[in-house]
């Protein structure tokens, strides 16, 4: 018997730019004088990116780092590093992360940590999706699209074993057998 996982939808086209929409008005609000760096964390937030900061209407930059990710496991192995840092130094600058998914919180608590100590003016999180249930640790979300359930998500950038990511919706996976 193969596992032969099926994507089925979770947020539509639709539901995904509203959510979108309304993540870029929060921002625009608190960003719009502050000429902020916006921080996409590789791979899952690339496309989440490219939607966002087409529909902000003033002057920021854009930067990426990634960190290490859970290859073909569905589970954290709990232990985070860098793996391409960061091109530009964000000493005194307004920095705002862009992140997929915060499931255990491991990632994400390691990836402020690191950031803080290069003394940035602000450092504040935006993320698509939110599984609370799956919390090891506490995470302040700033900006959030969905609270989602404890399921494995792929698509709109989001993978299983690098593939899904070029799905337009956000899905999870079930075995084709469920
Ligand atoms: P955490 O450290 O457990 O919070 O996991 C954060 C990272 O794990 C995310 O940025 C994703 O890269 C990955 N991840 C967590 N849940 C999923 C999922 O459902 N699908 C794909 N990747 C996931």
């Amino acid at each position: 018997m193969s596992f032969q996982p099926e994507p089925r939808i979770l947020f539509t086209r639709q539901e995904i730019e509203a959510t979108v929409s309304r993540l870029a008005a929060e921002i625009s609000r608190d960003y719009h004088d502050k000429f902020p760096l916006l921080l996409g964390i590789l791979k899952g937030s690339f496309m989440f990116m490219a939607d966002l900061i087409r529909l902000l209407d003033f002057p920021l930059e854009v930067e990426f780092i990634r960190l290490s990710s859970y290859g073909r496991n569905t589970q954290t192995s709990g232990k985070v590093k860098v793996e391409q840092s960061l091109r530009s130094p964000i000493k005194g600058r307004d920095v705002l992360i862009i992140e997929d998914i915060v499931d255990t919180g491991l990632t994400t608590t390691f990836l402020l940590d690191y950031l803080q100590q290069k003394k940035p003016a602000s450092l504040k999180l935006c993320v698509l999706t939110d599984k609370p249930s799956r919390r090891q640790v506490p995470v302040t979300i700033d900006y959030l699209g969905f609270t989602v359930p404890d399921e494995f998500l792929v698509g709109y950038g989001i993978d299983y074993d690098e593939k899904f990511r070029n799905l337009p919706e956000i899905c999870f996976l079930k075995d084709e057998e469920q």
